[in-house]
């Protein structure tokens, strides 16, 4: 692939709308397969990492229909899904493979889960160590005795546990939900930071009873699954977070971005980027009881002010850390962003990929070990010059550095972009959407 070569052009303005929130399209599609009921699934984002769930769950004899960005699903019920004839691929998608074998482990039958080549690099033993204490049976690839797909899973009859999670994780805790769905007795997960809670909310959408109290998510299993009947998907505030962050920094930018997700576990980078003074407004917000909020927002340019983001809001933007190392680096003042070690398995290692690239367009970016965990520290000096960067094959890596070089002085070149197909696949036509000239 050529080079992606952008350079800061005239002032973003206009409308954005965005494809549904990956993770809550993943979840959508999973307890729409597990209830034996037809649903319907509106603003579903067609990008890789949901396809694939798509894929997964067509694999395990779910009748799956996708006509542009709606998605009828005839579910099987919690214990109707098939054996698949072949081993399924779950592609790049984290979410795919930690949720399916949580499905899976409970079910009457052996799978195997494997993945591509960037994701199986990526640390399994979190999900199924705390399955195997349900009573599972899953075998990993083991390096160094961490553990990596593929996995073989042998599906047993699975009983409820209580489990405290060792790292803050969304993706582990859903997947320890959905297998106490299929296991007999109670399912209780403690969670020491609070993390993205789109499972127990799609959950309760379907009628289960979940009870969620300040750190504790706990559900009986076996209970049966109504379908909502149709499911609206809010626009994904990870993809929404580059373009606020690029009006944010252009002063006379304004850009309006409608129906995106406002769920509080996932929106705090609009308070901490309020915080660091950047002008953007909720217009309309719309609360949904126990479906997922959402709401427009209102992005006027401006300049933004370092902050320190403690620990415990980490899992709350895990996803938007390198665009808000981007936001920092193009603040004045200092950012001190604690307890973000996580960042290094994500899918690349992102203090890596957002350290040097930032470093060559001249920001000032350190690491520091804190205990256990790693902080970074950035002392912005309000902009960035053009530099050759390097996506990492990751896609919020590639999309904060066409933002760093939007908002740069000079020419900016990005080694390869096709990596965005992963979460946001017109991003690149969107941003253009909101420039008058819209060559990059
Ligand atoms: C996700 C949770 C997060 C996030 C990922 C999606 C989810 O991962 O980084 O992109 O949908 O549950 P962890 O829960 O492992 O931090």
């Amino acid at each position: 692939m050529r080079p992606f070569v952008v350079s800061r052009k005239s002032i973003p303005s206009g409308l954005v709308t965005l494809a549904g929130d990956k993770s809550i399209a993943h979840r959508a599609i999973i307890l729409s397969s597990l209830c034996a009921a037809k649903t319907e699934l509106h603003n579903f984002p067609l990008h890789q990492d949901s396809l694939a769930t798509i894929n997964v769950f067509r694999k395990l004899g779910v009748d799956i229909a996708q006509q542009g960005t709606k998605v009828h699903i005839c579910g099987k019920g919690l214990f109707g899904l098939l054996k698949p004839k072949q081993p399924v691929f779950v592609n790049d998608s984290g979410t795919t493979l930690r949720l399916a074998a949580g499905v899976l482990a409970g079910q009457d039958f052996e799978s195997t889960l494997i993945a591509g080549d960037a994701l199986s690099k990526r640390p399994m033993k979190r999900v199924n160590a705390p399955l195997r204490l349900m009573g599972a049976d899953i075998t990993a690839r083991i390096v160094d005795q961490e553990e990596y797909a593929p996995l073989l899973i042998k599906g047993k009859k699975l009983k409820g546990i209580t489990y405290t999670l060792p790292v803050a994780s969304a993706q582990v805790k859903s997947a320890l939900l959905l297998a106490g769905l299929c296991a007999d007795g109670l399912t209780q997960v403690i969670e020491p930071l609070a993390t993205r809670d789109h499972t127990e909310r799609m959950l309760k959408l379907f009628g289960v009873k979940v009870k969620a109290g300040e750190n504790k998510i706990s559900l009986a299993g076996k209970q049966r699954l109504v379908s909502p009947g149709r499911i609206f998907i809010p626009g994904d505030i990870s993809s929404a977070a580059f373009f606020i962050v690029w009006a944010a920094v252009i002063p006379g930018a304004r850009i309006r971005i409608e129906k995106v997700s406002l769920n509080p576990t996932r929106s705090r980078i609009i308070s901490l980027l309020q915080e660091m003074k950047a002008d953007i407004k909720v217009t309309k917000s719309v609360q949904n009881g126990d479906s997922e909020p959402m709401g427009d927002i209102l992005v006027k340019g401006g300049k933004l002010k370092g902050i320190i983001v403690e620990h415990e809001d980490i899992p709350l933007i895990v996803d938007e850390l390198p665009i808000l190392m981007v936001a920092a680096s193009l603040a004045t003042g200092k950012t001190i962003l604690r307890g973000v070690g996580e960042l290094r398995v994500k899918e690349t290692d992102r203090i890596n990929s957002m350290v040097e690239n930032l470093r060559k367009m001249g920001a000032d970016i350190q690491v520091e070990r804190s205990g256990e965990d790693e902080d970074i520290l950035i002392d912005g000096s309000g902009k960035l010059s053009g530099a050759s960067v390097k996506s990492f094959s990751d896609h919020r890596t590639a999309m904060s550095m066409i933002v760093a070089g939007l908002s740069a002085s000079g020419r900016t070149s990005i080694d390869d972009t096709s990596c965005i197909k992963k979460s946001c696949p017109d991003f690149i036509e969107k941003a253009k959407n909101l420039l008058e000239d819209t060559n990059f």
